[in-house]
């Protein structure tokens, strides 16, 4: 072999590789004039050729044209090629479904506080909203609970200073509310409770919600009946109550109050420890000491109180066993619920 012959095949390597390695369309046209552009490698070749002497140039000439009509071929055929992958990279398929943003929800207790409230919005309640830190006066004092009372050992207070704390229930509403309106009043106190108690069915923050209904002649009945309609538009139609004697010292007489359990609907089961019956609230006729702190005349009007656990209500309505799970913040768990 000459040693034109081999710098022809040497050429032809590299060219191939300088083409099968092009990415974009640059760097094939680079390619194209290194080997067939007016200085490259290829044209020089073939005029090298053209020197040689007459008996040469019949087997070298073909060897560079055919290398050259190859090359030609090749980089033809690369060029269509990465034309064809930049369209397919440039197409826009409209039909194609787009990428879904992660949508948020409403927190579970969230929901279950809107629905108690809207219940009692359509039965003609105001909703409002007072302190979360609190006086101790509003706590306790305005609710018949005074100082050394073993009932504020039952609510392991969380204390800002000497006399403000974090409030305990939901329950100073009702002084708030006696001190800023006139009877009739209807309202519903919804919001965040604290207490210093933290183990596998108790949060501390949690959410209650308040009832306070006083006018003229308000009695029992009216509490049982009211709560009835809430029982049912929350758990439906079939939804049965029962009421147990118990002590708040801020109604007289105080009543706390089960709901038929909703799981086994009252056969029994482990939620409801074989009773058939689960707590939802404690409620009662508002203690006359309390209208004294609040200027209203106990001869003229009576009036019932209640209060709710919202976590405990969510529970049972979505058949949560562990209250602890509101408050992971664990996505798969919260994304479970909509309205
Ligand atoms: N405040 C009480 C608690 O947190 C619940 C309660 C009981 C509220 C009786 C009331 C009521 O309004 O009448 O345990």
């Amino acid at each position: 072999m000459t040693r034109l012959e081999d710098q022809i095949r040497s050429i032809r390597e590299e060219a191939l590789t300088g083409i099968s390695h092009a990415r974009e369309l640059s760097d094939l046209e680079e390619v194209r004039v290194r080997y067939l552009g007016k200085k490259g490698i290829v044209t020089q070749l073939l005029k090298e050729i053209g020197k040689l002497p007459p008996e040469s140039r019949p087997t070298l000439g073909r060897y560079a044209n055919e290398l050259k009509a190859e090359l030609v071929q090749l980089i033809k055929e690369k060029r269509e090629g990465l034309l064809k992958a930049k369209e397919t990279r440039e197409f826009l398929d409209i039909s194609m479904p787009g990428r879904v943003p992660l949508r948020g929800n409403y927190h579970p207790i969230t929901l279950v506080l809107r629905e108690i409230c809207e219940i009692f919005v359509r039965m003609g309640y105001e909703v409002v909203e007072g302190p979360k830190v609190e006086l101790e006066y509003y706590n306790f004092e305005a609710l018949n609970i005074p100082k050394d009372h073993p009932a504020r050992d039952m609510q392991a207070t969380f204390f800002v200073s000497d006399r403000v704390v974090l409030r305990t229930h939901t329950s100073p509403m009702q002084v708030r509310t006696m001190e800023a309106q006139r009877p009739p009043v209807a309202i519903i106190a919804p919001g965040k409770v604290f207490r210093r108690d933290s183990d596998v069915s108790h949060t501390p923050m949690f959410h209650q919600v308040e009832g306070l209904l006083v006018d003229k002649g308000v009695s029992f009945g009216d509490l049982k009946g009211t709560l009835l309609m809430f029982a049912r538009e929350m758990f439906g139609k079939d939804a049965k109550l029962r009421f147990r004697p118990s002590f708040f010292p801020f109604t007289e007489p105080s009543a706390e109050v089960d709901i038929e359990c909703v799981l086994c609907r009252g056969k029994g089961c482990r939620t409801c420890k074989n009773t058939g019956w689960l707590e939802i609230l404690g409620s009662g006729m508002v203690h006359p000491a309390l209208y004294r702190f609040v200027d209203y005349d106990p001869e003229e009007v009576s009036g019932f109180a209640f209060g709710m656990g919202v976590e405990r209500i969510a529970m049972l309505k979505y058949g949560i066993d562990d209250i602890q799970l509101f408050y992971k913040n664990d996505l798969r768990f919260l994304g479970q619920f909509f309205l």
